[in-house]
């Protein structure tokens, strides 16, 4: 989207045509876009108006239905934290007792509307002129926050009367790579960490590929999934982080909420032992946290190698942070044997998972060419240093 792009739909006409439009379907673009140029309906307008239509409708994964209200840049939409997630940041700084809190690179204003939410009084700052003009549209409903067009590591956050500082630096290049490495970040990560000096309520969102290595020793390091995808590592300090220095993962999976916390002595170092009657999936939060033994110890289970993070059983037990399945097959790797052995089963469906090993699924689906009525699981993956295939069913 261009300013021009921005102006006219921000145009009353423009606002009104907008929110007029039908709910987005690609099939139905061109004939609209046609039917309101014969109306005499500005052609650059149109595009606008479908465009935001569109990203509107992309947006209803992280904003639900206040997607319907907001505008997006593609790119800003893409780096939105989800709302869910940004009430998660918010209730830190709430519970931290913080009242007013600067968002440094506020985007197209995902994290400052869900603060703003919650009651905090919000200065969102952001560098870039257009993106900053949309989070003022998306935080029109919040009229004690505030969104401004700086680069926020000039502010003098003393003098903004902040009691608490978020930042979730651009992680991704003009061309939209990602960098990984956070010194490379815009604003640079260790530029932001030194700001809690100032202001020791920081919270930071970083990439979840953050080496542990590169986590400051006083932070709460906190790995977030939303319905099995790592959105985030947090990195949460001072008085946003109660329980003191760590690792943890939050598991959010539809309305429930689990959080897996290393204890203050560290992270116990997970049995490995002989695959079970059952096996369970971590969460990639727990597995990007490092606390795979944590869940482990909730099933009673113990690893099936030390350098591959699946976890077996003997007796069945579930935990919210893991996908469990029963244990029907075990097998070393071998094509012959593993079509035999599903098509004993008369299995024609099959979800293949993998972890450890170089095999491609879509190949070995294919050289596999099953075709009965059943369905089955199987794991590819390294049991005790050897290629072995799980055969498995969902619990
Ligand atoms: C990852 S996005 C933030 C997304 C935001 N948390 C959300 O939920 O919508 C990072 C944003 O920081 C902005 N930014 C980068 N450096 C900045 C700076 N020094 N001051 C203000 N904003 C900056 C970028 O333009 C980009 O829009």
């Amino acid at each position: 989207m261009d300013p021009a792009a921005l102006t006219q739909l921000l145009s009353p006409d423009g606002w009104a045509l907008l929110n007029a439009l039908p709910p987005y379907d690609e099939r139905l673009t061109m004939r609209i876009a046609e039917r309101l140029r014969e109306e005499g309906v500005d052609a650059g307008l149109v595009a606008a108006a479908l465009t935001q239509s569109r990203l509107r409708a992309r947006g209803r994964a992280k904003f639900d239905d206040f997607a319907d209200g907001m505008l997006f840049t593609p790119a800003g939409l893409e780096q939105a934290t989800r709302l869910v997630v940004g009430a998660r940041h918010g209730r830190r700084y709430a519970d931290a007792g913080c009242t007013h809190v600067a968002d440094l690179t506020c985007g197209i204003g995902g994290d400052a509307m869900a603060m703003s939410a919650m009651g905090l009084r919000v200065l969102a700052a952001e560098v870039d002129e257009l993106t900053a003009a949309v989070a003022t549209v998306n935080m029109r409903h919040f009229p004690e926050s505030q969104v401004r067009h700086v680069d926020a590591m000039a502010l003098d956050l003393a003098a903004e009367g902040v009691d608490g500082v978020f930042a979730d630096p651009a992680r991704r290049t003009a061309s939209g790579r990602r960098r990984h490495d956070p010194a490379a970040y815009t604003p640079p990560l260790d530029d932001v960490l030194a700001l809690r000096e100032q202001v020791p309520a920081l919270g930071v969102k970083v990439g979840p590929g953050i080496p542990h290595a590169a986590l400051p020793e006083d932070a709460e390091a906190q790995w977030v999934s939303v319905d099995g995808d790592v959105v985030e590592a947090g990195l949460w300090f001072g008085p946003l982080a109660p329980e003191g220095p760590g690792r943890s993962a939050l598991v959010l999976r539809g309305s429930t909420a689990t959080t897996v916390r290393a204890p203050g002595d560290g992270v116990p170092v997970a049995d490995v032992g002989p695959v079970g009657a059952y096996l369970h999936e971590p969460d990639g939060a727990v597995i990007r946290s490092g606390l795979v033994a944590l869940a482990a110890e909730e099933v009673r289970g113990r690893l099936i190698d030390s350098t591959i993070a699946y976890v077996t059983s003997d007796t069945l037990a579930t935990s919210p942070v893991m996908t469990s399945y029963r244990v029907l097959d075990v097998m070393p790797f071998g094509l012959k044997r593993l079509r035999t052995a599903l098509r004993e089963r008369g299995v024609g469906r099959l979800t293949i998972k993998k972890r450890g090993t170089a095999v491609v699924p879509e190949q070995l689906r294919k050289q596999l060419d099953l075709r009965g009525e059943g369905e089955a699981t199987i794991v590819l993956t390294r049991v005790a240093g050897s290629q072995q295939v799980i055969v498995a069913e969902p619990v």
